[in-house]
């Protein structure tokens, strides 16, 4: 753990707050899609955890593609998105959702999009598990949102600080010391 840093003593969303959230929405994006097939986009590294726990609550006709996109050092948005593998082989005409695990500045998500939309996808849409609204730049807005939060930087279930605490069961503050 970074020695200027501490996670708050409780978590901000426990797992079965997310996993009750991650429950609701899968229903409302297999209600909204009702059995047209889609295609999950999951933004690495840290929607992979959300994304694997939401894609077990789709249809099983659901096909699944990883991007990698990064924009963070440390705490800061760099405000500059690098996406690292392409944007996946998407076929032309598919119903695609983009899976993200948080949106902030809003960069990441807006690059994204405008990438995605060079595949001529017959529909593009957006989950995110959690958005910062104070924190944005950019206008880019998720049609799923599990949860919104203050602007707190948060860890845990996927979301790193340089790296660690991704593997944290639930979301918690980082805390300056
Ligand atoms: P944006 O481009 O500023 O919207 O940032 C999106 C990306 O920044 C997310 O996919 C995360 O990887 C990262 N990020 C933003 N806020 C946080 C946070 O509070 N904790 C961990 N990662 C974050
Ligand atoms: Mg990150």
């Amino acid at each position: 753990m970074p020695e200027s840093m501490r996670l708050s003593d409780e978590p901000l969303l426990d797992a079965d707050a997310i996993a009750a959230r991650v429950a609701e929405l899968a229903a409302a994006i297999r209600r909204d899609y009702d059995g047209t097939p889609l295609t999950c986009l999951v933004v690495l590294k840290g929607a992979a955890w959300f994304g694997a726990d939401l894609i077990r609550l789709l249809p099983e006709s659901t096909v699944v593609e990883f991007v990698h996109a990064r924009s963070y050092d440390g705490a800061a948005s760099t405000g500059n998105v690098h996406i690292e593998t392409g944007a996946g082989p998407l076929a032309a005409g598919s119903h695609v959702l983009l899976i993200e695990d948080i949106i902030d500045t809003g960069h990441t998500l807006a690059a994204l999009r405008a990438r995605l939309l060079a595949h001529r996808p017959a529909s593009l849409k957006a989950c995110a598990l959690l958005d910062k609204p104070a924190r944005r730049q950019v206008d880019a807005a998720a049609d799923y949102i599990g949860f919104e939060i203050p602007d707190h930087f948060v860890v845990g279930y996927g979301l790193d600080y340089n790296e660690h605490y991704r593997a944290l069961p639930a979301i918690y503050q980082l805390i300056a010391r």
